[in-house]
């Protein structure tokens, strides 16, 4: 048993698909999330700096003494490093490796798309842990930079017409590559779940990275007795810009009550160290 928090962090808002899913299959657990929001995108950055910020986000959570640290943003996953992952000190894990078992599951034709940042996508990373689970697996990928502002602004609803379009510019390449099989490789793409799934006509199995990292973490903190007494079940969110925003568009996504509980903080905290 350990009550301590789970400490889940992105960019931004994307983040919030794991908190969802974490909320449906560990609702006793406490959690603390950081939204980098002054710093959102990290996807358009170089290596080195999604790299700084991402170390400066950790030592954030590692401050709040949490069990475990879940990096809810595929452009962070993709870009982590052995030595990265040494200097942690926490256990943790990012939302590639799960996302790409998901996909080696679901897949009948072998054929997988995957769509995420533009840093996500150079970097290959989801290529290459399908490929060392399954090396028959085709991947192909398609950068789509609008889908996170998109998100950060609220333009989230399903029949929202400039979403919708841009969806079906960035989804083209991937009906024409006939996969049978999506990773939404950007935790922020999981939010436009219902514009993506009817751009494809349904008939594409998507696998929410978001989703797959809550469930690994499921997993990981019953294997290792790590679960909550039962008495816990808050949830705290740290931003590091306006949280007005933030909380409109977290609630609509979460359908729950965030007001109130979104506090700021400043980007020297981040940095001063
Ligand atoms: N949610 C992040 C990801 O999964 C968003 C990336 C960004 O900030 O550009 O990649």
């Amino acid at each position: 048993m350990d009550n301590r928090a789970i400490g889940v962090f992105d960019s931004g808002l994307g983040g919030l698909t794991t908190v969802k899913e974490l909320r449906r299959l560990l609702p006793q657990e406490n959690l603390i999330y950081f939204g980098d929001t002054g710093r959102v995108p990290y996807g358009t950055r170089s290596r080195e700096t999604i790299r700084q910020y991402a170390m400066q986000d950790i030592a954030f959570l590692k401050r709040h003494d949490v069990k475990l640290i879940i990096i809810a943003c595929g452009t962070v996953s993709s870009q982590l490093t052995p030595e990265m992952s040494a200097k942690i000190g926490v256990p943790h894990s990012g939302v590639v490796l799960p996302a790409a078992q998901a996909a080696c599951a679901a897949t009948a034709t072998g054929r997988v798309g995957v769509i995420g940042t533009t840093a996500t996508v150079r970097s290959g990373a989801y290529g290459r842990a399908i490929r060392s689970i399954n090396p028959g697996v085709h991947v192909f990928g398609n950068a789509c930079p609008l889908f996170v502002p998109l998100v950060e602004n609220g333009f989230i609803q399903p029949d929202n017409e400039v979403t919708a379009k841009v969806a079906e510019l960035y989804l083209q390449p991937i009906q024409q590559a006939e996969v049978d099989t999506l990773i939404l490789g950007c935790t922020h793409y999981p939010i436009l779940y219902e514009t993506i799934n009817r751009v494809l006509g349904y008939r594409v199995t998507l696998v929410d990275a978001g989703k797959e990292v809550a469930r690994w973490a499921q997993q990981f903190l019953s294997a290792e007795d790590l679960l909550s007494d039962g008495s816990g079940g808050t949830i705290s969110f740290y931003v590091s810009d306006s949280p007005e925003l933030f909380a409109e568009t977290a609630e609509l996504f979460l359908g729950e009550r965030v007001s109130g509980k979104v506090h700021q903080i400043s980007l020297e905290l981040l940095t001063d160290r």
